[in-house]
């Protein structure tokens, strides 16, 4: 399928959006009408479309986007007039807050009748519904006529995308088009605000604040909701936001320059030499830093202090990170209320979760068994994963060496898995702290990590007492294909077990 990206839709000289015949939004109406996918812009962040009466065309959308199926959806209208017909009551404050901020990026959580189906709610009892107010959305929205049941048009995981190319990163040649407005104006995801108590309560923190919803209705339930604890917006509780990096967050000093001596300390002591950096801080902050000679890329948002475009900008950034190929991106904070209060829970999301979960794995060279066990893991996507990832070291590795041929040679064969980009490291303090298991491929592997770094006794194993497997993977370094290919299919036997037992 070619992915056609819709953009300089004709305006009239009212200002207002209109499609003449044949133009492609009104393929793209009709496309959500019949039960495709279109992907369309919302001034929070872009939004993976479907028909939200039809049950089959709302499963499609949580097959492209790889999502959890117990994850419930958005439903999206053009008008809040349409609301009423879908839920089974709207409480008078909840009126309130749709009078105040709809359109706009605001999520309401309702009782839902039974016209919305139980795939768009993952079969919850309630419904979530948002008007947006971007002009476009709106536009495209009372073209399609029907409601439109969408998250965030990511991969699974994936940092929300804020632009059309960043949704083409993720869905070229899965979906027939993708809307063009340009880059969204909060680049967060909509404040969502479970109305079906006496109380409103939020569930996700956005754009509209929890000051801004106590000034409507004069309260709100239990302060905010403890989304991390029992996740009751359903979302919360999957790992979001990640980019290959690795995200670590360092606090707003009060003034520019302490901030920045804060970033420099933690370079110091927490990143490894020769790991690529990318740092997410305001423009006085980044001068600061290359006054003091550090070397890493830039990803700057503005002034100091400017919490609107630090939000805006933050998805952006973090996969321009992976574009830049970076080991680790700094990201600077800021304090918990208003806006930030969302800030703060996306940043805390890509930067705890990913450290926590990952797979170590460890041999001698860190050219063979251990990149091939790492890339066969890694060919696995997050949900099936639990959200792990793998990496892999060497007690005796050099650093920067590729995988041997025969390693390249067994993986592509057995799996069309590529090991060309591998490239080998030591084995050092900081893998270890930041892995949830080491998993050694043979109990000499191990004993020597003990040896070295007998304080992470508690997560050091062997691969095989991990799986619970009598079979040490032996090295095939210097042996024959048939010896490379016998070893990359142990391990892959091996991982198997290991994916099916992580929890
Ligand atoms: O700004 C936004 O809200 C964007 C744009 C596209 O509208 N959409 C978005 O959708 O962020 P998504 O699917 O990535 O996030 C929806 C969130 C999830 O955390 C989900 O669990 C929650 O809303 N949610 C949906 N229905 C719910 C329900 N019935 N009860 C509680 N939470 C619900
Ligand atoms: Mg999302």
């Amino acid at each position: 399928m070619k992915t056609v990206v819709i953009n300089n839709i004709p305006k009239s000289n009212k200002d207002e959006f209109y499609a003449p015949d044949n133009h492609p939004i009104r393929k793209a109406a009709q496309v959500i009408r019949d039960g495709g996918l279109i992907a369309f812009p919302t001034e929070t962040v872009y939004g993976l479309g479907a028909n939200a009466l039809i049950p089959a065309a709302v499963e499609n959308i949580f097959k492209t986007k790889g999502r959890p199926d117990d994850n419930p959806l958005i439903v999206h209208l053009s008008n809040p007039l349409k609301i009423k017909p879908l839920v089974l009551d709207i409480p008078d404050y909840a009126q309130l807050l749709i009078n105040e901020f709809m359109p706009g990026p605001i999520t309401l959580v309702f009782n839902k009748s039974n016209i919305i189906p139980d795939v768009v709610t993952a079969g919850l009892q309630t419904v979530a519904i948002r008007v947006p107010s971007h002009p476009l959305a709106l536009f495209f929205l009372s073209l399609a006529d029907v409601p439109i049941a969408a998250p965030s048009a990511n991969l699974s995981g994936k940092p929300s995308p804020t632009s059309a190319n960043h949704v083409l990163e993720d869905f070229n040649g899965k979906i027939p088009y993708i809307i063009d407005g340009g880059d969204c104006q909060f680049g967060l995801e909509s404040t969502v605000v479970d109305t079906t108590g006496l109380k409103p309560v939020i569930l996700r923190p956005g754009a509209i604040t929890a000051d801004d919803i106590i000034k409507c209705c004069g309260d709100i339930g239990n302060n905010i909701h403890d989304f991390s604890i029992t996740p009751k917006s359903p979302g919360m509780k999957y790992k979001h936001y990640s980019p290959n990096a690795q995200v670590i967050a360092v606090p707003l000093k009060d003034t520019a320059k302490k901030t920045a001596k804060e970033i420099q300390k933690n370079i110091i002591s927490h990143i490894p030499k020769g790991k690529k950096l990318g740092i997410y801080a305001s423009d006085e902050v980044i001068l600061m830093l290359k006054k003091l000679k550090i070397n890493f890329e830039e990803l700057s948002f503005g002034d100091y202090k400017d919490i609107n475009k630090a939000s805006a900008e933050f998805f952006r950034a973090l996969r321009k990170g992976d574009k830049l190929g970076l080991d680790v991106i700094i990201v600077q904070t800021f304090p918990e209320d208003g806006l930030g209060q969302a800030y703060m829970n996306r940043l805390s999301k890509a930067a705890i979760q990913q450290e926590k979960k990952i797979i170590l794995f460890v041999c001698t060279g860190n050219t063979c068994r251990s990149p091939m066990a790492e890339y066969y893991f890694n060919s696995f996507d997050v949900i099936k994963t639990k959200n792990y990832r793998a990496k892999s070291a060497g007690i005796h590795a050099f650093e920067g060496d590729k995988a041997t041929r025969g390693a390249i040679k067994a993986m592509d064969k057995l799996f069309s898995i590529d090991l060309k980009d591998h490239l080998s490291s030591y084995l050092n303090r900081e893998q270890i702290e930041n892995a949830s298991f080491v998993l050694a491929m043979t109990n000499l592997h191990k004993l020597e990590i003990l040896r070295i770094f007998p304080e992470y006794k508690y997560k050091v194993y062997t691969l095989r007492e991990f799986v619970g497997v009598n079979l040490d993977v032996d090295d095939p370094f210097g042996l024959d294909d048939e010896s490379y290919i016998n070893t990359a299919q142990k391990i892959a036997n091996l991982t198997n077990i290991l994916i099916d037992k992580l929890k």
